[in-house]
């Protein structure tokens, strides 16, 4: 898939533990020139709120935050099953739901479409664009398990928030920056947000 900054991605930020890979994310993506397409839940509000004290659902905020890229985030009700992504016919290159919560997984995983979340990661896969779930939860129980083999036998692209510990990371930042930097490259998005194998340095 050739990506491009001309059609929007969509991001879902779910009521798992992680706002910070969210916040980040979109830092990243809207720096680069990307329009985004965002879709929070009601507790991805709340645990947002909870973790960084950031309120996803604040056009104020948002501006705030996003400054001169502000103007490409297009912020959209889950409830509000009307919006552009939730149709098959709108150009969009994919969907990325980060953090993803079991409830999310299990509603994509049953095709309930019952809100925009669900329902647009409905539609990437029914398109055949690309979907990634960048799960949280531990442990997992067999419903999750079998739930991310459904997703993923359909289409979608399962990338659990699991940073590895082989770049020496340092800090909080470098663990963040290895998950969205893993979800990225899975997506196609050229990045250096953390340092790549080198065999040459396992002696
Ligand atoms: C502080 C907090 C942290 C949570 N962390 C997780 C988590 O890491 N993974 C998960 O699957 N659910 C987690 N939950 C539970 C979900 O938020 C809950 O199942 C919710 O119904 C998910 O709704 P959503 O999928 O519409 O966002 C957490 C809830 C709270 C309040």
């Amino acid at each position: 898939m050739n990506l491009s900054v001309n059609k929007p991605i969509t991001i879902a930020i779910t009521g798992a533990s992680g706002s910070i890979y969210a916040l980040r994310t979109l830092e990243i993506l809207l720096k680069q020139g990307f329009k985004i397409n965002l879709i929070c839940s009601e507790t991805a509000l709340k645990v947002a709120k909870l973790e960084l004290n950031f309120n996803f659902e604040s056009k104020e905020v948002l501006q705030k935050h996003f400054g001169e890229f502000y103007p490409n985030l297009t912020l959209n009700s889950a409830s509000n099953l009307a919006a552009q992504v939730s149709s098959g016919s709108f150009p969009s290159q994919g969907m990325i739901i980060i953090p993803c919560s079991m409830g999310a997984l299990g509603r994509i995983a049953c095709g309930t479409s019952n809100d925009l979340i669900a329902r647009s990661a409905d539609v990437c896969l029914k398109e055949r664009s690309k979907l990634i779930l960048v799960v949280r939860e531990t442990p997992l129980n067999s419903i999750h398990l079998q739930n991310m083999l459904t997703v993923s036998q359909a289409g979608g692209i399962i990338l659990p928030a699991m940073p590895a510990f082989y770049h020496q990371p340092q800090t909080i930042d470098d663990l963040v920056n290895f998950v969205i930097g893993k979800t990225l490259d899975v997506f196609g998005i050229e990045n250096n947000l953390f340092e790549r194998w080198l065999s040459s340095s396992f002696k």
